[in-house]
């Protein structure tokens, strides 16, 4: 065992795990992890301890439970405050989750993918209209996701500005008060919207809800609400960070980038690749509501359980050379989409989004580079989704 890290910690560089974390990634599976407020609690480091960890139902998501780890104050802040899926235990997770997983099938990702591809090359179409230089998140990381998840869930688009203004404040705003703001602001938002839908139904998902809560009463509105809110913030901000990340990586390894554009069969196993070694969502958590055995160690019931992602997918014993990014692996079964029962619901989608988004990109943009040196790009700092905050580009 290892002395306590402070988690989480701002990355070094964009695409690897903060340097900070070295220890950890040498003491495998179990380690320890102080967090802002001053607790220490688990880490979880190897990915075979991390899978049955995230499938055992003796670790409760319940943010209200005692114990449950804070990653940082605005965590702390919403914590009382319900949240849909993510923050909810079976059997109501699985209520709420049966009536969610028929549109996010792979069949029914397979028929979005018309449309991603339109969105795709209108956004491509007006950024060579307008000519280089871009800001790549701004032009394309960010509406590409945006619009998909608007069309899925049946809101218009033309609330995007609002929208993505307080899907950024709820997941890093400068204070907690400015975080709870930022989710009544969306929970009035889906309020109203979904008033308007009720005498004016359209054809989206909400509205498939809508339906369903006028012919069955359940989902009741405040769950409808929520369900929404964690659909339309989870649905675009964590693709778009895939994106704008994945190009910066992509631009900084030309090897693999001219391995990909000579052999377009590769992408999917890149898109993996890239899901494997970015880890965007760096930082499952976990209470324990009973004692639990785990490599000969044991977490108390009442114990927090942090998941570091970023450093279990580079588990050397099962990636070898797990630094590298290398098209060639199997890495599949790393856990950037989470494990178990809240794996992530969009997971199709967002693998839809990153192939087609990356794919037409670089062939349509076969000069893309970046317009500033590296070091000058700003990225995400270490508490939040990672990504880049900004991406200027030329061609
Ligand atoms: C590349 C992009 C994405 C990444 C890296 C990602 C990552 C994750 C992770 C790690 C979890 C599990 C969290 C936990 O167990 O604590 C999760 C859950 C979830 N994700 Fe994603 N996600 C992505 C895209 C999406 C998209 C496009 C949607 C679309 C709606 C989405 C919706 C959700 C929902 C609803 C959950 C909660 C599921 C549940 O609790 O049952 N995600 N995501």
């Amino acid at each position: 065992m290892t002395e306590s890290v402070a988690f989480p910690q701002d990355r070094t560089c964009p695409y690897h795990p903060p340097t900070a974390y070295r220890p950890l990634r040498e003491a495998r599976p179990l380690s320890r992890v102080t967090l802002f407020d001053g607790r220490d609690v688990w880490v979880v480091t190897g990915l075979a301890a991390a899978r049955a960890l995230l499938g055992d139902p003796r670790l409760s998501s319940d943010r209200e439970r005692a114990g449950f780890p804070m990653l940082s104050p605005r965590f702390a802040a919403v914590r009382d405050r319900r949240t849909a899926l993510l923050g909810v235990d079976d059997p109501a997770h699985h209520v709420q989750r049966r009536m969610l997983v028929p549109s996010f099938t792979l069949k029914r990702t397979a028929a979005l993918r018309p449309r991603i591809q339109e969105t795709v090359d209108r956004l491509l179409d007006a950024m060579v209209e307008q000519g280089p230089p871009a800001e790549l998140v701004g032009a394309f990381a960010l509406p590409v996701p945006s619009m998909v998840i608007c069309a899925l869930l049946g809101v218009p688009y033309e609330d995007h500005e609002f929208f993505e203004e307080q899907s950024r404040r709820l997941l890093r705003g400068p204070t907690a008060d400015d975080t709870m703001r930022a989710r009544d602001r969306l929970h009035a938002y889906f309020h109203e919207l979904i008033d308007r839908k009720r005498k004016d139904p359209g054809d989206g998902l909400l509205d498939e809800l809508i339906a369903r809560q006028l012919d069955e009463g359940a989902p009741g509105r405040d769950e409808l609400v929520d369900l929404a809110t964690i659909l339309l913030v989870a649905g675009h901000e964590t693709t778009a960070n895939m994106i704008s990340l994945g190009v910066f990586t992509l631009l900084a390894h030309p090897e693999q980038l001219a391995e990909l554009r000579a052999e377009d069969s590769l992408m999917p196993a890149a898109v993996e690749e890239l899901l494997r070694f970015l880890s965007i969502a760096d930082g499952m958590v976990r209470v324990a509501v009973e004692d639990v055995e785990i490599a000969g160690t044991t977490i108390r019931a009442g114990e927090g359980v942090v998941f570091s992602t970023s450093v279990i997918n580079r588990d050397a014993d099962v990636y070898a050379e797990s630094d590298a990014l290398d098209w060639h692996r199997s890495s599949r079964q790393h856990l950037a989409f989470g494990f178990g029962i809240h794996q992530c619901l969009g997971q199709n989608l967002a693998r839809a989004e990153m192939e087609i988004a990356l794919r037409s990109l670089f062939a349509r943009l076969p000069g893309l580079r970046l317009a500033v040196p590296a070091e000058e790009i700003p990225f995400k700092p270490g508490d939040t989704i990672q990504g880049m905050l900004e991406l200027p580009v030329t061609w």
